[in-house]
């Protein structure tokens, strides 16, 4: 596994926030009538104009700057141009290369009135993403994080926790050792050790877990039709508290401010 320095982990929030301050963009202008080819456009100009590279565009082939997975999509839907509606539940997720840097994460955004079910589900995803940061300490294992957000999510609530897709390790590549279930045992997998930067990153269903890629090789959806939730972070161990080195405030921050978007849940 890859530990980074304390300078490198500067390097890397850097990464991370542009990543950030991309989603807050996309947060400022989502309303219904607009489309994620849209969004995709406005990240690209976005991330090109901040020097940095999108990472996700021809990554095995991706053909997009952006993944965005809506309702029923879990990850790795492909931007299109039909207009988002009232009471979409939309995934942004987003990486990008910065001074050879990755930042890599995921926010999803609500359009409008949905049930109170969809609401919890939103709302519980986002914190199991911060159950399973709180272990991200060192001498925890990744089982501790994997615990954490199952718990939260399954055990909890009934929720589809996707076995299928996972987080990861983050640094000069998108996916480095070692990877993050979001499912597990307590005290299995391996040890963490100070400045290992991993994206955490729970995929969670209202239904069940089970999901179905479509022919296009990469659209993940629920196999039962139901919505699906999406956060990610990505975050640095250390001793006492995880470093978080993507920032949901400012995102959040434009969310409030559009009355276009729900942020009841909070
Ligand atoms: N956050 C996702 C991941 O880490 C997004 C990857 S999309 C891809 O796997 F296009 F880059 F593959
Ligand atoms: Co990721």
């Amino acid at each position: 596994m890859l530990y980074k320095t304390d300078a490198e982990i500067v390097l890397m929030k850097e990464a991370a926030l542009l990543v950030s301050k991309t989603l807050t963009e996309v947060a400022k202008i989502l309303k219904p009538g607009i489309t994620t080819m849209d969004i995709d456009k406005l990240c690209a100009t976005f991330v090109k104009d901040h020097k940095a590279i999108p990472s996700f565009l021809n990554y095995r082939g991706y053909p997009y700057t952006i993944c965005a997975s809506v309702n029923e999509v879990v990850v790795h839907g492909f931007p299109n141009k039909k207009n988002l509606k009232e009471g979409d539940v939309v995934s942004i997720d987003m990486g990008v290369i910065l001074n050879g840097w990755h930042g890599d994460h995921a926010y999803t955004f609500i359009l409008g009135e949905v049930s109170n079910e969809i609401l919890q589900l939103v709302r519980v995803t986002k914190e199991s993403l911060y159950k399973g940061i709180e272990q991200a300490i060192i001498n925890n294992r990744i089982g501790d994080i994997s615990y954490a957000i199952q718990e939260h999510t399954e055990k909890k609530y009934g929720y589809g926790v996707v076995r299928e897709l996972v987080g990861h390790g983050l640094g000069r590549s998108l996916h480095e050792d070692p990877q993050v279930p979001n499912y597990g045992k307590r005290g299995n997998g391996p040890k963490l050790k100070e400045n290992l930067v991993l994206a955490i990153e729970p995929m969670i269903n209202l239904g069940t877990r089970d999901v179905v890629t479509e022919s296009d090789g990469w659209t993940v959806r629920t196999k039962d039709g139901k919505p699906s939730v999406h956060f990610e972070h990505d975050v640095c161990v250390k001793r006492d508290k995880a470093l978080i080195l993507s920032d949901y405030s400012i995102i959040e921050t434009a969310e409030k401010a559009n009355t276009n978007l729900n942020s009841k849940y909070y």
